[in-house]
């Protein structure tokens, strides 16, 4: 009896409230504890610019909104951005393992480097950084470069391990000048990349987009008959364009946007 009153009361409760939300309301209902990282900081809802910028729904933007800058660190330094970029990893790795390879040495997997592979959250941490609230500065940026002293970003080293133990063979295409090649095979090695077909780096000649170049180099590979079954990038520049591989996975960059 008092559980069948209370059916009647939820029942009644349920149908009072969907007739009086809005679609709004009711999308809101589903998650009524949810607001409280999407928060709105001087009126921006930082998360929700996050979302744009992850989606590529925001493009061509320079910096991160001031409003921003700690919402941005938090997420970087934390739990979350770990969490993030290993499932991304994880992802890539199920669909690496579902594939059959040829064994002739042509199956490559594309990585981009920085914030890929190689994560500048030290350099970014700076507080004449703020996590790319504050301009981009060409010398501390290429400073930082030269240091090697990047460290492998989360979930990336375990990727590509599992993707050298598949047989896959690895290319590394970034938009780093070649002027840094040998720091850059330092650092990639002292992270734990130990091996690839090729690094390609950019080259005095190489001008345009991000989009435009790395079009280009992964349309010379094809044409050298690599077959790109994966392709992996933090930028939307990096896995947009031609030649763009059998999928593509995006690993979160909150920081900066390169076209
Ligand atoms: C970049 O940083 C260097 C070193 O701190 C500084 O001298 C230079 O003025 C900065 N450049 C810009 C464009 O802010
Ligand atoms: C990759 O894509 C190409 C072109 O669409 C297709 O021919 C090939 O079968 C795909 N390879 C795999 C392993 O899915
Ligand atoms: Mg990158």
């Amino acid at each position: 009896m008092e559980v069948a009153l209370f059916f009647l009361l939820v029942t009644t409760l349920l149908a009072t409230h969907s007739q009086a939300a809005s679609p709004s309301d009711q999308v809101h209902l589903l998650r009524p504890q949810s607001g409280a990282a999407g928060r709105h900081i001087h009126g921006v809802n930082c998360l929700s610019w996050r979302l744009a910028v992850e989606t590529n729904t925001l493009q061509k933007w320079t910096l991160v909104p001031e409003a921003c800058e700690q919402y941005v660190g938090h997420y970087m330094l934390g739990r979350q951005y770990r969490d993030d970029c290993n499932a991304v990893g994880e992802a890539a790795a199920e669909y690496a393992k579902s594939l059959k390879l040829a064994g002739d040495g042509k199956d490559i997997w594309v990585f981009d480097i920085d914030e890929t592979t190689l994560s500048n959250l030290p350099y970014y941490a700076r507080t004449d950084v703020a996590f790319g609230a504050v301009a981009y500065n060409d010398t501390t940026f290429n400073e930082w470069v030269a240091t090697g002293k990047a460290p492998a970003v989360p979930g990336a080293l375990k990727l590509y391990k599992k993707l050298v133990s598949l047989g896959f063979k690895i290319v590394f295409l970034s938009g780093t000048s070649e002027t840094y090649r040998e720091v850059r095979i330092t650092n990639l090695k002292k992270a734990g990349y130990h091996t690839w077909v090729k690094l390609i780096l950019k080259q005095v000649g190489d001008k345009g987009t991000a989009v435009a170049y790395k079009s280009t180099k992964r349309g010379e590979l094809e044409k050298a008959g690599y077959r790109i079954l994966g392709n992996m990038g933090d930028q939307w520049s990096d896995l947009l364009g031609t030649h763009v591989g059998n999928r593509t996975f995006k690993v979160p960059d909150p920081m900066y946007y390169i076209s």
